[in-house]
């Protein structure tokens, strides 16, 4: 049989190529992976999320392995939404809040609900490669600003909305992936004001924000927009990726409503017991004091690698420098391509990640993204030594 397949899916395949490679090298024990975005397996709270688990059966019983509703888990809805509060100071209600499977699940939903074929959407250059993908299942025409030091060209988008309407705009301002840029607060406040009148959405991701290991943190763009802005948070990187357990906070009503909706007819609703856990591990836990941890893990490990990287990589190869979240950003000189190396890399059991996918248009390109938070520290003085070796080869 020859399956007919449709050509939402025959289309898609050289991202997806792209992310199983990273993937299974990831999962391949012999290999040295910075390919990944997985949080280190020490700041994974194994001991307080079983503690967790017997009192969600204690508490609950039989309904933590019932069907539950659509819009998720109150309590843990109530819990985001305060937090929203305590640390940003945006104001919601547990209404305002969708629980969703991981904030991947969210960016799904959202350009389900908003996005017909040839719509027209914006996104950063580059984005991350799995919003870029799922996005692409729903044909938009996908529009893109660039990146600067400053977070984004707003001057870029300023011109594009004078021709254009987008269904939203989909950022990530705090330690963005791939290239670690966080957006300075001017830029932020100007983003929101090119945005303020239109009916273009502002899609804020937010995975990595709370992992700050030195500086200041700027404001949501819910802070500016409002209703405009449809906030996505996950557990993800700052508890556990596994429990898969992300969330919207969208409190404008009628995409709120379509939201659920759609989500109803994906899955149900997550996963009740999941978000039973989370709840529990939160009502027991001081998730500040396991926020603290994992960022000192990750500031560690950020300089640990970007000594390591002073220490092998070839003169003229630039590299960015953190100031939190998972992700470094290198720039080969000119002339030298980052698949290359990323494959003759691969070759010798090291895996990164080359910038290409990460770019909607442009694909031969000279940059690389770097994982520091899930490898120890004789993984990284070994394999950044061979990624140096590789790259020398190439400049050559
Ligand atoms: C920018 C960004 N958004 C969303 C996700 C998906 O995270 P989740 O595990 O919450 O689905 C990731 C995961 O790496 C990410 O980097």
């Amino acid at each position: 049989m020859k399956p007919q397949l449709s050509e939402r899916v025959k289309k898609r395949d050289f991202p997806g190529e792209f992310l199983e490679v990273i993937l299974s090298a990831a999962s391949d024990p012999s290999t040295i992976s910075f390919a990944g975005g997985l949080p280190n397996p020490t700041t994974l709270p194994v001991e307080e999320v079983s503690e967790a688990s017997k009192k969600v059966f204690e508490k609950f019983g039989y309904v933590a392995l019932q069907y539950s509703q659509a819009q998720g888990f109150l309590p843990l809805r109530q819990k985001i939404a305060d937090r929203y509060k305590k640390t940003m100071g945006i104001e919601y209600s547990a209404d305002d809040i969708i629980i969703t499977a991981g904030s991947q699940q969210a960016l799904d939903l959202v350009a389900a609900s908003l996005v017909d074929p040839g719509d027209e959407i914006v996104v950063e250059n580059p984005s991350y490669l799995a919003a870029l993908q799922v996005f692409h299942h729903y044909d938009p025409k996908v529009l893109t600003v660039d990146l600067n030091e400053d977070g984004l060209d707003v001057e870029q988008l300023v011109e594009l909305l004078k021709d254009h309407n987008p269904k939203f705009m989909y950022i990530i301002p705090n330690f963005q992936n791939p290239t670690g840029l966080t957006y300075k607060e001017e830029t932020r406040a100007a983003l929101a004001e090119a945005l303020k009148g239109t009916d273009t959405v502002l899609l804020e991701d937010n995975p990595y924000g709370e992992l700050r290991f030195t500086g200041k943190s700027g404001n949501s763009l819910a802070y500016y927009l409002g209703e405009q802005c449809c906030a996505l948070g996950t557990f993800s990187k700052i508890v556990s990726p596994g429990m898969r357990i992300g969330w919207i906070a969208c409190p404008n009503k009628e995409l709120r409503d379509k939201l659920v909706m759609y989500k109803s007819a994906l899955d149900l609703h997550t996963n009740i017991f999941g978000q039973m856990l989370m709840d529990q591990y939160l009502e027991d836990n001081d998730l500040d004091e396991q926020i603290r941890k994992a960022a000192a893990v990750y500031g560690e490990k950020a300089n640990r690698m970007m000594a390591c990287m002073e220490k092998y990589l070839p003169e003229g190869v630039e590299f960015t420098r953190p100031e939190g979240g998972m992700f470094l950003w290198v720039t080969l000189p000119e002339g030298v391509k980052a698949v290359d190396v990323q494959n003759a890399a691969l070759k010798r059991k090291v895996a990164v990640v080359a910038g290409d996918p990460f770019y909607e248009y442009e694909r031969d390109v000279r940059t690389m993204r770097i994982n520091y938070s899930n490898s120890s520290d004789e993984q990284m003085e070994e394999g950044m030594k061979i990624l140096g070796e590789v790259m020398a080869e190439y400049i050559k």
